[in-house]
């Protein structure tokens, strides 16, 4: 057992797989593959705020009917002012909006938390957390992107760790509850140096639809954040 085995953070490790690495056309069918997972990560695009388009509330909504466990989204969208309550609306368990997209953070995370679900907040990789530590009592969720947002299949941006550690640290000193995302290039290797850093949910695409056996990557990624 390595040290990280030990922390809480790597205690309570969740896997998000992401449906963005999924066959879009057996939407209901790959949801059924990861039926073990703590939650589904849907990442929405909309062609402005990433060079990729994906998919919208029509579809989440009929996935929300269907899924065997609950919707994780994160918008890669402008505007999510105006659009992610919608999503919250949906039934989805949380609702991560980017850092740089939004114009109103505070007065969005309340109202996601006002429609019944988790706010979250989204940090490309050259977005500073520093900003966002005194708002930790305002939100649920704070994403640190391991990759450029836009696409699966990236490698891990080892950069990020020290990001990662700090908002840890800023976490557990705020006795807030916050869950610590990360989102970008997880594997089983690259897993235990995010859990290693205070990570305790983790996006994993195509490691995890990628594999032939998805039940099997999932039990993978969670047996090495937690050290063995
Ligand atoms: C990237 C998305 C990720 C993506 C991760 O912009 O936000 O959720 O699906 O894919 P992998 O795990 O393949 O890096
Ligand atoms: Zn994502």
């Amino acid at each position: 057992m390595t040290e990280s085995a030990t922390t809480p953070a790597a205690r309570h490790a969740r896997i998000h797989p992401s449906i963005l690495s999924a066959d879009f056309a057996n939407l209901e069918a790959e949801l059924g593959r990861i039926a073990d997972a703590d939650s589904v990560h849907v990442d929405i695009m909309d062609n402005h705020f990433v060079p990729n388009l994906t998919l919208g509330l029509p579809v989440v909504q009929r996935l929300q009917q269907v899924s065997p466990i609950p919707l994780d989204v994160h918008l890669m969208i402008a505007d999510p002012d105006r659009w992610a309550p919608g999503y919250a609306e949906a039934g989805a368990a949380s609702v991560t909006f980017h850092a740089e997209a939004a114009t109103a953070p505070v007065r969005l995370a309340r109202e996601l938390r006002s429609l019944g679900a988790r706010a979250g907040v989204a940090l490309r990789p050259a977005t500073p957390v520093e900003p966002w530590l005194d708002l930790l009592a305002e939100i649920d969720l704070l994403l640190v992107m391991t990759v450029e947002p836009g696409f699966g299949g990236q490698a891990f941006l080892d950069v990020m760790l020290p990001k990662l550690r700090r908002a840890r640290a800023a976490i557990d000193g705020s006795g807030a509850e916050v869950a610590l995302q990360v989102d970008g290039g997880v594997t089983t290797e690259t897993i235990v140096a995010a859990a290693d850093a205070g990570a305790d949910v983790f996006v994993a695409g195509s490691s995890v639809y990628g594999a032939a056996d998805a039940a099997a990557a999932i039990a993978g990624l969670r047996g090495a954040a937690r050290g063995r």
